[in-house]
């Protein structure tokens, strides 16, 4: 492929220091559940309520009209490193019910940023106080093609795609994706030439490999133009270039090289595998904006670090996947505490929808599939957002999400001891393959996918799925659903530590 060389010359390069190899240190999230949910975005609708639903994570300042500075004065973060007060967020899961055409809300399992430092010429600094970023395209609704492949190269004219969906699964017959048949790869549900376990879209199958739902992946560019306005998202920042020959990212002369942000964000899709029928034709889920292909995912980021901790952090860390909190200088924050916020916004999202948050439409795979045709499926619109607006008229009261109450200690735990069983089976045999879901999109093979930072894979051991026995993976499973369930007893604390060395904390 294409990509070998800068592979090879990665893997040559790890030995020397940054930034010759790049580097990466994993920013892990704490609490219960995320900082806030709700039709929130100071970055592209500042001062109102915006037009769909975000999972939101990071200092508790943040709000419809918050900027960089107003983050900085949080009285808490979700975060786990003291001195990073910044907001991160992504469009919220919801899975739609098609026969009763009712949504419920998919919770966030738990989710990851990926600091990465690349190899580069360029000095990285740490993001400047105020810097907004987006990454990813809401409007659309069809995919566009690149094999089902990541591309982060400004260097490559078929421009950038910087989302992707990842499905570890224990067995990839049928594939994910590609085999259903409104999913045959020319728009939408595109299999990564390089990954069966990820692609473009969302996939026509349920993820039940290890510790592995539905994960939704964004990168955003790291490259700086100094002559933006910090708040000027659509303008201000580029993907760096790729040469192949020394495997060095650098930015266009005059921009500053900040780190490179990857979100990866777990949804607890198990808890309905029992609520839909893969390889039907019909893929239940939807992001909150309506888009039911997952094409639109789109990520958010306002920075409010402190520069000295994060510049450190860059200069000197090579933490990985166990975590920035271990970097030297930086200090934990309480994970047994937790920061929440509730929205601004005064409505239920989560409690007996007929319609998405906003009234958003759903479109794509499935609204016209099963005998459904487009005139059934506007009629089906028409009928939702009447229904909405008398829900709304009776005043629905916004009430507090589940995923927002508190975890009762130990004390109070109902917890039986087959759910400690499950939770300690499950989180053992993740700590005995030592590998956790990727932040990449592993390959085992040579080929690398469209992302030239799949080269870091290399660093990462096999994927779970890879070795799983079903036994494993059906207790995984049952540990997702029980997450779910048991979200206010303690049986998964032991599982939760696993994961939080390993992958994340259990935000959920
Ligand atoms: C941050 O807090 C300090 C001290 O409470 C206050 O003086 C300052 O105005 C606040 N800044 C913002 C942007 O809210
Ligand atoms: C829709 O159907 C599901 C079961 O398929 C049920 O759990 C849910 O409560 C129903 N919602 C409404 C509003 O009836
Ligand atoms: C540019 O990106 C396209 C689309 O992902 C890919 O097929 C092609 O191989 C890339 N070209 C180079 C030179 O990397
Ligand atoms: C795939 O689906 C699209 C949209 O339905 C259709 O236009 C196209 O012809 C199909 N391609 C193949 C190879 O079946
Ligand atoms: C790419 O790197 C090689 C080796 O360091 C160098 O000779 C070449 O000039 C670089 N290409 C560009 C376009 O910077
Ligand atoms: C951490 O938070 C918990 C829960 O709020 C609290 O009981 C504990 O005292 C805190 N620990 C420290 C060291 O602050
Ligand atoms: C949702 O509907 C159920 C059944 O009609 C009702 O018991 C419940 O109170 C409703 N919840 C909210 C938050 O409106």
């Amino acid at each position: 492929m294409a990509y070998k060389p800068l592979m090879v010359a990665i893997l040559a390069a790890t030995v020397q220091a940054a930034p010759d190899s790049r580097t990466f240190a994993v920013l892990h999230f704490y609490g219960d559940g995320p900082l806030m949910e709700g039709r929130v975005d100071p970055i592209v609708s500042p001062g109102v309520t915006a037009s769909h639903v975000h999972t939101i994570q990071g200092g508790s300042n943040f709000g419809i009209s918050a900027t960089g500075e107003d983050l900085m004065n949080s009285s808490c973060s979700s975060a786990l490193v003291e001195g990073d007060n910044s907001a991160y967020w992504f469009p919220k899961l919801y899975f739609h019910d098609k026969i009763n055409d009712t949504v419920e809300p998919v919770d966030l399992y738990y989710a990851n940023v990926y600091y990465f430092f690349e190899p580069t010429d360029d000095d990285v600094v740490a993001f400047p106080v105020g810097l907004q970023m987006t990454s990813g395209d809401a409007s659309l609704r069809d995919c566009p093609n690149f094999y089902g492949s990541l591309q982060l190269d400004a260097g490559n004219s078929s421009g950038i795609q910087p989302v992707q969906w990842t499905c570890p699964r224990s067995s990839y017959e049928p594939a994910s994706w590609e085999w259903a048949s409104e999913s045959n790869g020319s728009a939408a549900g595109i299999q990564d030439q390089g990954n069966q376990g990820a692609g473009q879209g969302f996939p026509f199958a349920e993820c039940d490999g290890e510790y592995s739902p539905l994960r939704q992946d964004t990168h955003f560019p790291s490259c700086y133009d100094p002559s933006k306005d910090l708040t000027d998202y659509k303008n201000n920042m580029v993907f760096p270039t790729v040469n192949y020959t020394s495997g060095k990212q650098n930015c266009p002369a005059g921009f500053i090289h900040v780190p490179h942000l990857f979100f990866e964000s777990y949804w607890n899709t198990p808890a309905f595998a029992d609520r839909w029928t893969p390889d039907s034709g019909y893929q239940p889920f939807t992001l909150s904006n309506g888009d039911l292909t997952g094409c639109s995912s789109h990520g958010d980021f306002m920075a409010a670090w402190d520069t000295t901790v994060l510049q450190n952090i860059i200069d000197t860390c090579d933490a990985g996947d166990s975590g920035m909190d271990l970097c030297p200088g930086v200090t934990a924050r309480n994970r047994s505490s937790t920061c929440n916020v509730a929205s601004p916004i005064d409505e239920d999202i989560y409690n007996n929808l007929t319609v998405l948050p906003g009234n958003n439409p759903m479109s794509g795979w499935g609204m016209s599939f099963g005998g459904d045709d487009s005139g059934d499926v506007s009629a089906t619109i028409a009928a939702s957002i009447t229904s909405a607006a008398v829900s709304g008229a009776s005043g629905v009261v916004s009430s507090a999400p589940s995923v927002l109450t508190a975890t009762p200690d130990v004390e109070s735990s109902t917890a039986t001891s087959s759910d400690l069983a499950v939770a300690v089976g499950a989180a053992s045999f993740t700590s005995s393959v030592t590998a956790t879901a990727p932040a990449l999109p592993v390959e085992t093979s040579s080929s690398s996918g469209g992302d030239s930072s799949s080269a870091l894979t290399t660093n990462v051991e096999s994927a779970p799925t890879d070795t799983a026995t079903s036994a494993a993976s059906a207790a995984a499973t049952t540990l997702v659903k029980q997450c779910k369930k048991k979200r206010d007893s303690s049986s998964h604390d032991h599982a939760k530590a696993h994961m939080a060395r390993h992958q994340g904390s259990g935000s959920h």
